[in-house]
């Protein structure tokens, strides 16, 4: 039996042992937690394991881990974002996962060639098996919100690559949700992924396969053959449903227009913008870049944005999107103005250089 002075003796001896350790767990938690956030946001390298040509000018990539089994996990409607190493110089690019798996041991973008394209360029024509490839984790908030619920998906082209994944996913529920696809390309062969989808409708009576060609159609077509409007997508609209778009500019402005007139409340449309619809343009003047190296003089030359131009010349802020989403790559115009690309007008202070372009002398702070 201890005596009074023994147990106190013991728990003067044992208390701060317990205190240590509890701290120290806590510590350990804490640096845990911390490299953790870190990882979280750490570019990946992936190889590029698999390539596949589709349609006239575009490619499916598969990219695994060298030592990882399964790969970070990522929710269907996500992209990737990739640096590209072209002409000595990194481009960045976001592209869509067109796939989704429960456990990914691969991911998988499809990549259409835009004329003179950078980056689509660079993975259409160089990305070749055994390519190590910069890839940013899987990111975006374009997501089928609830695959139980009622939705329609309107793509063109290449836009299909969020909507095959968000496809993927909804097969695998229990019960997914009433789904129509609009899916419309010039020619036959750029309908990507199409007889995956025809067989989709034959085995699941949740989804409807609407494919419309806008071009020559191969002889006994049994799709679409006018240009997809608003009042089609409002025939075949499920109750309650979300219209989710991936189209370009000005088709999905059209579209949107005509469901809003027709009574569609806005917050049932979302939609993904893969390209902002601008045009290269010859920018005059010059433009004096401050960043944190000091300030710069630059002759812009052609460019589609100020973010074109300060890419260009390696002094970019952090970008990702390209087309106004993401909010990444704000400077500050504090001399001269900017034009707006979607006002047109000239503007000043914070802006987001990849909706403005230089026109006439500025200075810029990076
Ligand atoms: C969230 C997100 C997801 C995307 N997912 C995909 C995807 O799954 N597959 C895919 O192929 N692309 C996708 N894109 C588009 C992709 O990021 C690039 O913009 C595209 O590949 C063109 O880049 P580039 O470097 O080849 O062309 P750039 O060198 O940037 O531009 C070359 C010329 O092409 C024009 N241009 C650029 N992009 C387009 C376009 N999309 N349509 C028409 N003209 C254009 C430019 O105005 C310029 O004149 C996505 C974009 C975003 C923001
Ligand atoms: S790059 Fe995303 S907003 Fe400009």
């Amino acid at each position: 039996m201890l005596t009074l002075a023994g147990t106190v003796a013991v728990v003067l001896l044992v208390l701060p042992v317990l205190v240590a350790a509890v701290l120290s767990l806590d510590g350990l938690r804490h640096v845990a937690a911390r490299l953790g956030a870190i990882g979280a946001d750490r570019p990946l390298t992936l190889v590029v394991s698999r390539r596949r040509t589709v349609g006239t000018d575009a490619v499916r990539i598969s990219l695994v881990s060298e030592w990882r089994p399964v790969l970070p996990g990522l929710r269907a409607g996500q992209h990737l974002v990739f640096d590209l190493p072209v002409e000595g110089r990194v481009v960045r690019r976001a592209y869509s996962l067109s796939r989704h798996d429960r456990w990914a041991s691969s991911y998988e973008v499809t990549v259409k060639r835009e004329a003179g394209g950078a980056g689509s360029g660079f993975l259409v024509d160089r990305a070749l098996e055994g390519c190590r490839l910069t890839v940013s984790r899987a990111r975006g908030t374009f997501l089928d919100a609830d695959p139980a619920r009622p939705v329609v998906l309107v793509a063109a082209g290449v836009g299909i690559t969020p909507f095959r994944a968000m496809l993927m996913a909804r097969r695998r529920r229990p019960r997914a949700g009433r789904t129509v696809l609009w899916f419309t390309a010039r020619e036959r062969v750029n309908l990507y992924f199409h007889d995956e989808f025809v067989a989709l409708e034959q085995a699941a009576g949740w989804f409807r396969y609407r494919p419309v060609l806008t071009g020559e159609a191969p002889a006994g077509w049994a799709g679409g053959r006018e240009r997809l409007t608003a009042a089609a997508i409002l025939r075949e609209l499920p109750e309650g449903a979300d219209v989710l778009f991936c189209t370009g500019k000005a088709m999905e402005s059209a579209l949107i227009d005509g469901l809003v007139e027709a009574g569609l409340p806005r917050d049932r449309i979302r939609h993904e913008q893969f390209a902002a619809a601008t045009e290269e343009a010859e920018v005059g003047g010059e433009l004096t870049v401050v960043t944190a190296a000091g300030p710069r003089r630059l002759v812009p030359g052609r460019a589609t944005s100020l973010l074109d131009v300060l890419d260009r010349a390696a002094c970019a802020p952090p970008y990702e999107c390209r087309v106004g989403d993401c909010g990444h790559c704000r400077v500050e115009i504090t001399a001269g103005t900017v034009l707006d690309l979607d006002g047109g007008g000239p503007v000043r202070g914070r802006v987001l250089a990849c909706r403005v372009r230089p026109d006439g002398d500025a200075t810029v702070i990076v």
